[in-house]
């Protein structure tokens, strides 16, 4: 699997605000993240990538330096996020820019607390993309409680507190990924976290000088959702994927597939406390049953509900989840657009307020035949992609450039494994099989 997105752009965040050389091997080398490499060396850390490995020579916790231009994000909602955080209580002004999908997405929950830190933002209508920061010479540490189960505000909160004196305090009530945390502490910051069932307190103190690392990065279980899923769906498969990230923050499909019946086996390796777990996935191919997927998963998988709606549209029986207000702000309108290129190609869903009904089709091929409007989303893109390996007629994705963003080679691993795509024959929209 390509290296894990999100550690990958911590990775080369952290790595800029140490003080010397971090190297990283495992780098994801997709489009977001060399959004952030891009801002880190526009900000002043000089980024080598080399054969096997890429360095970070870092300026230290508050020596970034103003952007000369406006810092382009693509399609990457945890680059701006993260570095909006990180450039709050630096005193500088930034101008960010993304993609059309990004400049639709919400900077509010990142805005809201920041603002409390001392930043000014100067957005587009509805705190959106085009948006101007203005960072803070006097940063207060504050105590946030989150709003919404978000590890990118967690972290744009924990980030802004590095550069600011004192503690800074983030609450948050659903557990979500802790990248920030985990790495953070590895390059020698003073962090704690505390759980009293209720709550999770992280406290961050400020002005502290983070050393640099050697980082392996493992792979994505993000990505390796879609080739999980394909395994599962198409009879007869059987795959293994190696060294694949397992943080428990992350493995919430792997839980919603057991509750489905399906064969997944995970044999961990033991990484040590400050490390992210890593470890193998086998799966085997089998009929899945329909279940009701628990919203306090939602938080542990919140990317791999596109794929696992998929698995669902072809179970025995009805697959119910619930929870998924945030898919509504993600690349795309994730709930949208999954319900109407699911029906599209032959599957029975229903939108609920929060979330979405599907009934399987008991295994049987649905008819697919379907033109997928993936609206620059990749998550959307690679799900029916997979939904494609299990229809009757191919499925035709309108644009796939966008799974560059987080999974480069994608279709050639597919290949690999047996799938026959045909890339760039259909741009008259055709949705005839080929
Ligand atoms: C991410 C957090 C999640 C996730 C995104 C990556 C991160 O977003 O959807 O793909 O790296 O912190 P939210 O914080 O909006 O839930």
């Amino acid at each position: 699997m390509p290296g894990d997105k999100s550690i990958s752009h911590r990775a080369l965040m952290f790595g800029a605000l140490a003080v010397g050389r971090t190297r990283i091997s495992g780098l994801l080398m997709g489009e977001d993240v060399k959004a952030t490499a891009a801002a880190m060396g526009a900000l002043g850390a000089v980024i080598t990538f080399g054969a096997d490995d890429v360095t970070v020579d870092g300026v230290g916790v508050g020596g970034l330096l103003a952007p000369e231009a406006a810092l382009d994000m693509g399609n990457s909602g945890t680059s701006t996020r993260l570095l909006l955080g990180l450039l709050s209580s630096h005193p500088l002004t930034a101008t960010f820019i993304g993609d059309a999908s990004l400049s639709r997405r919400p900077m509010g929950r990142v805005i809201t607390p920041l603002e409390e830190i001392g930043a000014r933002f100067e957005a587009s209508e509805g705190g959106r993309l085009p948006l101007t920061m203005t960072g803070s010479h006097t940063p207060v540490p504050i105590d946030y409680r989150l709003p919404v189960a978000s590890a990118q505000v967690k972290s744009a909160v924990l980030l802004a507190g590095l550069n600011t004196p004192g503690r800074t305090r983030v609450r948050e009530t659903a557990p979500t990924r802790d990248h920030s945390e985990r790495m953070l502490r590895r390059f020698g910051a003073e962090l704690s976290v505390k759980t009293d069932g209720a709550e999770t307190l992280i406290d961050l103190i400020g002005e502290v000088d983070l050393k640099p690392q050697e980082l392996d990065i493992p792979g994505d279980i993000s990505s390796a959702a879609f080739p999980i899923i394909a395994a599962l769906l198409v009879p007869g498969s059987e795959i293994t994927i190696e060294g694949v990230g397992l943080n428990s923050t992350r493995t919430g499909l792997l839980d919603a597939l057991r509750l489905m019946g399906a064969d997944v086996a995970v044999s961990e390796r033991d990484t040590g406390p400050s490390e992210e777990p890593q470890g193998d996935i086998r799966v085997r191919a089998g009929r899945l049953k329909g279940a009701d997927i628990p919203a306090a998963l939602a938080p542990r998988m919140i990317d791999e509900y596109p794929i696992l709606m998929v698995a669902a549209a072809l179970a025995d029986g009805v697959t119910v989840m619930r929870g998924l207000e945030e898919l509504r702000v993600k690349e795309s309108d994730r709930l949208a657009l999954m319900a109407k290129g699911l029906t599209a190609c032959g599957a029975e869903c229903e939108l609920l307020s929060d979330g979405i009904a599907i009934t399987g089709s008991g295994g049987a091929p649905l008819s697919g035949g379907a033109q997928i409007d993936a609206d620059l989303d990749h998550r959307i893109a690679m799900s029916f992609a997979v939904l494609g390996l299990a229809a009757s007629r191919p499925v035709v994705v309108d644009d796939a450039s966008p799974i560059a963003t987080s999974f480069p080679g994608f279709t050639e691993l597919f290949e690999t494994m047996g799938a026959s795509s045909d890339h760039g024959q259909h741009e008259n929209h055709s949705a005839e099989p080929a």
